[in-house]
């Protein structure tokens, strides 16, 4: 079978240098596959690529290769050294393979030239490696809120913007997804930047036959919160408040001190528990906190409050502990690989199945553990 590829936008940041890390690790036989949802017995009669078929490429906008960044990921504890030692000479590869990505403040020309560049580019890995198919999956730092426009609803109307060479009409993070669309290619959004969540855009997958899925992976408070919230809902418990704070390091850490960029993850990581809980006023603040000391480890609190028969008043509370990347980095090549294979299947559109994936899915408002693994089965079942 020809192989499948992995375009990386954000290549060479901490969850994508994660995952390329542990693909290359994983295909020679370094570890176990733990953390990836693809290899469990569940899914094993689904025709996924194997580790040996996926070949990674991507865009980013910084110069460190990824080569040294998985040098500092092994110098802050999240990769063994004897993983990153016999992968070296991999990542050299893999880099060969990332070309600079979309940036408003250094490109000159409109939007329609960046991203037919940023086409042809996933274009020209798909023949030199005689890929079958490259899922484009977006790891790039999160943006803040982008301002909806009326350019936005249809392609008929977002196309002529995008040509004018001035305007800014999308943000970095819709410039790939608009240009992985025209280079026919799925899109997956691992991050809760603007993306492919327009009207325009999903008109433009619609047409191409398109799968596309997303948003925000679902890695550690979220990934609690939609096991947890459950509980208290089919118990008849009555949850009062639900407050959280994050604390984080690394380049994550860093991109959310920012006021503007935390809005999209906060929203993000809002709309879930509202819905599960049913209760759209519920009381439940949530806080990001940069922590430049922690590095690539992040701490989530959540503190419950909730009441019991007869009025008694009750408290959850509960710490988690871990490497944010190490979390992500096995659900990039899980979504890598269900993706391929929706393609495969010549599915189109939104995939609401991969819901148990994201903090706030696309296509569905489901958001319970439980049942979106039973449905991602299900439906993987059918492929
Ligand atoms: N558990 C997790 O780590 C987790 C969970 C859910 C979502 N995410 C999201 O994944 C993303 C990556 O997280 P990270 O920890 O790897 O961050 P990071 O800061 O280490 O990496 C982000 C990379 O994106 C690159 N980048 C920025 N703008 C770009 C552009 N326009 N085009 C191409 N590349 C660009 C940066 O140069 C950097 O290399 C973030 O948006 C984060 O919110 C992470």
């Amino acid at each position: 079978m020809a192989p499948t590829g992995l375009w990386l936008i954000g290549a060479r940041g901490s969850v994508a240098t994660t995952a390329i890390v542990g693909l290359l690790a994983l295909r020679a036989g370094l570890v176990d596959p733990v953390g990836c949802v693809s290899a469990r017995q569940d899914f094993a009669a689904v025709p996924l690529p194997d580790w040996d078929e996926i070949r990674i490429g991507g865009h980013d906008v910084v110069d460190t290769p990824v080569e040294k960044r998985a040098e500092q990921l092994t110098e802050s504890g999240l990769i063994p050294h004897r993983v990153f030692a016999t992968v070296r000479s991999g990542l050299s590869a893999v880099d060969s393979e990332v070309r600079p990505g979309y940036h408003p403040a250094t490109h000159a020309g409109s939007q329609a030239d960046a991203a037919a560049r940023l086409a042809d580019e996933i274009t020209a890995f798909a023949r030199r490696h005689g890929l079958a198919r490259v899922v484009v999956l977006n790891v790039s730092s999160t943006e803040p809120v982008f301002p909806a426009l009326a350019e936005h609803d249809t392609l008929d109307a977002l196309e002529p913007a995008l040509a004018e060479p001035t305007r800014t009409v999308l943000p970095p993070s819709s410039v790939a997804a608009y240009a992985a669309l025209r280079a026919g290619c799925p899109f997956v959004d691992f991050t809760p930047s603007t993306g492919v969540r327009l009207p325009a855009l999903a008109e433009l997958a619609r047409r191409e036959g398109l799968p596309y899925a997303g948003s925000d992976g679902k890695t550690g408070q979220t990934l609690l919160r939609s096991t947890l919230a459950p509980l208290f809902t089919t118990r008849g418990l009555r949850v009062r408040s639900w407050a959280g704070t994050n604390l984080l390091g690394g380049g994550d850490g860093q991109t959310l001190a920012d006021a503007d960029h935390a809005g999209s993850k906060l929203a993000s990581k809002g709309r879930g528990l509202a819905a599960m809980l049913d209760d759209a006023d519920v009381s439940a603040p949530l806080h990001i906190d940069n922590v430049p000391d922690l590095g690539e480890q992040k701490i989530a609190w959540d503190h419950v409050s909730f009441e019991g028969f007869l009025g008694a008043r009750m408290s959850l509370q509960l710490t988690w502990s871990g490497y944010d990347s190490s979390l992500a980095a096995p659900l990039v090549l899980d979504l890598a690989r269900f993706t391929a294979a929706a393609h495969t299947a010549h599915h189109a559109g939104p995939l609401a199945e991969l819901a148990f994936f994201f903090k706030d899915p696309l296509g569905t408002d489901e958001h319970r553990l439980a049942t979106q693994f039973t449905t991602l089965r299900d439906w993987a079942g059918s492929l």
